[in-house]
């Protein structure tokens, strides 16, 4: 019952679990409500996230660079605030910053600095959020919170995950709420860049499934503890979820040069969600005659992501195999230091956030030697989602060369870049 242990905030995690967990007794898998010794809902899905992301940290090594000498090496969020907050214009872009844990901070206030020296005014608001905070005093996302944060305009997030703090607790608490909430059904991850052992570069675009799937925790544990425990963990999927992310694909191919959508599942394996997504899948193609398709198995998928990420145009897949997915498309398109991340809610009923791939890397955190570009290119994502595309273009190309240095180093690269 660590959960008890824990406080309200977790409680209230739990409360929110345990609601999407009713759907799992009307699809028939297994009922908690009767019998056994019925542990929390949401308990293993918290483990779980957890540990998925303490793995990332430890595959942190592409983005460190070697520091630059003498110069600070990180600038804290604060310091960048009160630079940047000078009185905004009215037409300033209202930002909510969540800056979060590890080298969250640090990259975000590079990503800052850079979005300004490209001209765009931004009126920024710093959320204190993360596990740092949690650990301070228990907070980790009200719903007060939650709703102060529709206010905005658009999200931009660091990284999220402390160690210290129980495996996902933050992560469902803070930033699966965020997705959920604001109804981010879309998860959009470009991936430019040229993979190990290739000449030519690749250019596709991963969109992933942001609101259903294994993610939404449906599932519970009965014995726990005991010889007999048993664990499910079901994934959701709804027509209309599935529809209209597919939806999302095919127009964004429809606007791409090569005009190709891949569907990544596991459709051999995963009989009803599986079919449920290749019918769905099938049914919108028809809608779109000048859009190419293809079919891969997710286990196919990955190799061909690292033997010929040339086939690809637009891949789109559920949230789980998205999530592994695109630490692979960041692995073989420059390093996951680079991968950038928009979250979004097209419907535009309330603001998309923008975060980079990677996490919050305690390991290397204060030390200026994380890379920004991911969280800078991020940015520039969030400034095409706000109509300020010419900027985000420049980003773009400033980002291309490459860069070293310390994380402040790297940023003030791109700002001279985007200058000359
Ligand atoms: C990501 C991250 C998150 C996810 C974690 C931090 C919950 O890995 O954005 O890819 O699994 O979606
Ligand atoms: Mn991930």
């Amino acid at each position: 019952m660590a959960l008890f242990i824990l406080g309200g905030v977790v409680v209230a995690v739990f409360f929110e679990v345990a609601h999407l967990a009713g759907a799992t007794n009307a699809l028939g898998n297994f009922d908690t409500t009767t019998g056994g010794e019925v542990e929390m809902f949401g308990a293993q899905a918290l483990e779980g996230a957890g540990r998925n992301a303490m793995c990332r940290h430890e595959v942190r090594l592409p983005i460190r660079f070697v520091p630059a000498t003498h110069t600070p090496c990180v600038r804290s969020l604060n310091e960048v605030n009160s630079v940047a907050s000078r009185t905004p214009r009215s037409g300033a872009h209202r930002i909510a910053v969540i800056g979060g844990d590890g080298i969250g901070p640090e990259v975000i206030a590079e990503a800052l600095k850079v979005v300004r020296a490209a001209g765009v005014e931004l009126d920024t608001t710093f959320f204190d959020l993360g596990g740092a905070r949690y650990l301070r005093d228990g907070e980790v996302l009200s719903d007060e919170t939650l709703e102060t944060l529709r206010g905005f305009d658009a999200i931009l997030l660091g990284a999220v995950g402390t160690p210290g703090v129980p495996p996902g607790v933050i992560e469902r608490g803070l930033l699966l709420k965020l997705r959920f909430s604001l109804d981010l059904y879309i998860n959009q991850r470009p991936f430019a860049g040229t993979a190990p052992g290739h000449s030519k570069p690749h250019d596709f675009i991963v969109i992933r499934e942001n609101t259903e799937g294994p993610y939404v925790g449906e599932g519970g544990v009965l014995r726990k503890g005991t010889a007999h425990e048993v664990a499910t963990q079901g994934s959701v999927n709804s027509r209309h979820g599935v529809e209209r992310c597919i939806r999302y694909a095919f127009e964004l191919a429809s606007k791409r040069e090569r005009k190709h959508v891949t569907l990544v599942h596991k459709t051999n394996v995963l009989t009803f969600a599986g079919d449920l997504w290749q019918r769905t899948f099938d049914a919108v193609a028809a809608e779109y005659p000048k859009i190419a398709t293809a079919y891969n198995h997710v286990d196919a998928a990955c190799i061909y992501f690292v033997q010929d990420p040339h086939r690809y145009d637009v891949v789109v897949t559920d949230n789980l195999f998205g999530d592994i997915l695109t630490d692979l498309g960041g692995a073989v398109s420059g390093g996951i230091g680079l991968a950038s991340s928009a979250n979004l809610n097209p419907a535009r009923t309330g603001p998309s956030l923008f975060e980079p791939v990677h996490g919050s890397a305690p390991d290397i955190a204060g030390k200026g030697v994380a890379n920004p570009v991911a969280a800078i290119l991020s940015a520039a994502l969030m400034l095409d989602h706000l109509g300020e595309s010419k900027a985000a273009d420049a980003i773009r190309a400033a980002c291309a060369k490459p860069t070293s240095g310390s994380t402040i180093a790297v940023g003030d690269e791109i700002c001279r870049r985007l200058h000359g």
